[in-house]
């Protein structure tokens, strides 16, 4: 059996959920931090435009938030593979130092490379796909020095359908990659095809579970036209972010160290969206652990922007060691359109993340009742009190996370703008003092 990818359901009873480790390559134990060509370039990518972005990464110290990953996606690619070794190979006029020659660059930075292809005939941009090529290419990709892969789905000849299926197209790349001896983050994009939370654990680091993300907070598009990714027949794209939110909510709990939901490239940046929507995003995206993939142009991002993605307290959320995604307690339609929800998740020492958001187009004022965010930890920790922090307003140092004081039982009369989340870290306290105003 391979050294890289055996399967380790190695449960320590006595330390819950986040002690399983699905996949066990010793990578992506907490979800994958980086950023990825797709969102801002799609095709239009060159070996500048990748060492660019690693460039600025690093300039703008994104490397001490835990961002690693620089993630060539699609159309790298030459027009076909070498005609005598069937190797793949790359568009010399965009990449005239091949893969190797940034792959090389990227690391000398410091920083690690991923690359893109498809378990199909061609990807989704029509380049040469690798079903059929699993071995050659993992063995090209090791060559390259390749430390991720994303793997989409477009194409796939009808290799899908049952989980089983789906699961035996992936799992030829698994073992593909394994038999390279180099670490390879391996994150399937099957877009929830078959139910990648069930069958794909075990072979591979994440898996995406809708259609491709859109720039928009919750504009409805018939491309994305599923309402559940449960049993959903066509994952589409021109998803909105908040509907990626409601596709996550019921699937959350498959992810495990090293096996991760991935809600897709964040958008953040890319103008779709103002500060509280984006602000959203970035705060679900990190309790409900997805990978973290920025999806702006690095190299010109405002100064907003970069206050979001290096808000340590957020990041610190999905990074947690605990492995926990947070869970929706409640979701309000509200009878002028649109909802409110309330989030709570455990993180490592018995502290945990409570969040509110409001998906609708009106402000709204909320009490947040400690028995509904403490549902599922019961009596005693929906009556103890608790210090909270706002993770999105700083402290008198500067730093994210303000000490809002002692709250017992609710946290009254919360204030939310249009489409706006507070989110809040909450650790049990001894005893309880004077509140505080929000
Ligand atoms: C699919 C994927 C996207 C991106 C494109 C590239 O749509 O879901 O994330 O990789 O293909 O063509």
């Amino acid at each position: 059996m391979s050294p890289f990818l055996t399967y380790a359901a190695v449960f320590l009873g006595t330390v819950g959920p986040a002690a399983v480790q699905a996949l066990d390559n010793g990578l992506a134990l907490t979800p994958q931090m980086g950023w990825n060509t797709w969102n801002r370039f799609g095709c239009d990518i060159s070996e500048d435009t990748v060492v660019s972005a690693a460039k600025a990464l690093v300039e703008h110290n994104l490397t001490a938030y835990g961002y690693e990953y620089i993630i060539m996606d699609d159309c790298w690619h030459a027009d076909s593979r070498d005609p005598d070794t069937g190797a793949p190979r790359a568009n010399t006029d965009r990449f005239p130092n091949g893969i190797k020659g940034v792959s090389d660059q990227v690391h000398a930075l410091g920083l690690k490379i991923g690359i893109y292809s498809d378990a199909g005939k061609y990807t989704c941009g029509g380049k040469f796909g690798s079903l059929g090529f699993e071995e050659i290419d993992a063995k090209t990709y090791a060559e390259w020095e390749i430390d991720y892969l994303k793997y989409d789905n477009c194409f796939n000849e009808g290799q899908a359908g049952t989980p089983q299926i789906s699961y035996d197209r992936y799992a030829k790349m698994t073992k593909a990659l394994n038999a390279t001896g180099r670490p390879i983050l391996y994150s399937i994009c099957n877009w929830g095809e078959d139910g990648p939370w069930n069958f794909a654990p075990t072979i591979a680091n994440s898996w995406r579970i809708s259609g491709d993300i859109m720039d928009t907070f919750d504009r409805y598009d018939e491309r994305c036209p599923c309402t559940s990714v449960i049993d959903c027949k066509y994952a589409g794209y021109h998803c909105a972010m908040a509907r990626i939110i409601d596709f996550a909510a019921p699937v959350l709990q498959k992810a495990r160290k090293g096996a991760w939901n991935d809600m897709d490239i964040m958008e953040v940046g890319l103008g779709g969206m103002n500060y509280d929507e984006y602000v959203t995003h970035f705060s679900f995206w990190a309790m409900l652990k997805s990978p973290m993939l920025l999806g702006m142009d690095l190299t010109t991002m405002s100064n907003e922007t970069l206050s979001i993605i290096t808000n340590d307290a957020v990041i610190a959320l999905n990074q947690d060691p605990w492995a926990s995604p947070a869970n929706r307690q409640w979701k309000r339609e509200l009878p002028d359109g649109g909802n409110i929800q309330l989030w709570q998740g455990s993180l490592v020492d018995n502290q945990f993340v409570i969040a509110l958001m409001n998906a609708s187009p009106k402000e709204q004022t909320v009490d947040v009742e400690f028995f509904d965010a403490f549902f599922d930890q019961g009596k005693t920790y929906q009556q103890q009190p608790y210090r909270l922090f706002d993770l999105w307003q700083k402290d008198d140092k500067g730093k994210w996370g303000k000490d809002l004081g002692i709250f017992q039982g609710s946290i009254p009369n919360v204030k939310l703008g249009v489409h706006q989340t507070r989110v809040w870290l909450a650790k049990p306290a001894p005893s309880s003092s004077k509140r505080q105003e929000l």
